[in-house]
């Protein structure tokens, strides 16, 4: 099967339900999507599907053949640009192992609301865990993130 990963066409010709996040680490390299529970219950694994977020780590690959997947080392919109501008500014991250499902899933929601309110940010910020608890940094990121694309 073929797959679009950072805009680079792939080919695939393994098990179809393997689970993509295995085939963006192990079989393409991009280990900046990370495992953190494999049932889709914290967003370490968060990539952008279409535009969309999606846990990678419960998404068997067949049903992501053909659509756009972005994962942190492709990020490039408009958007995604400006969270990681906002995340370096206010020095979000810290051990870093959920950081790239914040910034994913920062970045889908900027791209579909670029002004969120604290709370509509706060609320779709919330599906991501952090064990290190950057929470409060991680909605600063947003906001500015926020301020950033307001121009
Ligand atoms: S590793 Fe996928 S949601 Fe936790
Ligand atoms: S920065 Fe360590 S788990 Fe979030």
């Amino acid at each position: 099967m073929e797959l679009n990963v950072n805009g680079k066409p792939q080919n695939y010709g393994g098990e179809p339900d393997r689970p993509l996040l295995w085939v963006l680490r192990e079989d393409l390299g991009l280990t900046g999507t990370k495992y953190g529970c494999g049932v889709a219950a914290c967003g370490a694994c968060t990539v952008l599907i279409d535009g969309q977020p999606q846990r990678a780590c419960v998404t068997p690959v067949s049903a992501v053949a053909g659509q756009k997947i972005v994962t942190i080392e492709g990020l490039d919109s408009k958007a995604g640009k400006a969270v990681q501008q906002a995340w370096t500014e206010l020095d979000v991250v810290q051990c870093g192992w959920c950081q790239s499902g914040q910034i994913m899933t920062a970045t889908a929601l900027l791209t579909e609301k670029p002004q969120p309110s604290p709370d509509e940010a706060k609320a779709g910020m919330d599906t991501v865990l952090c064990r290190c608890g950057t929470y409060q940094r991680v909605n600063a990121g947003v906001a500015r993130a926020a301020e950033i694309l307001k121009g």
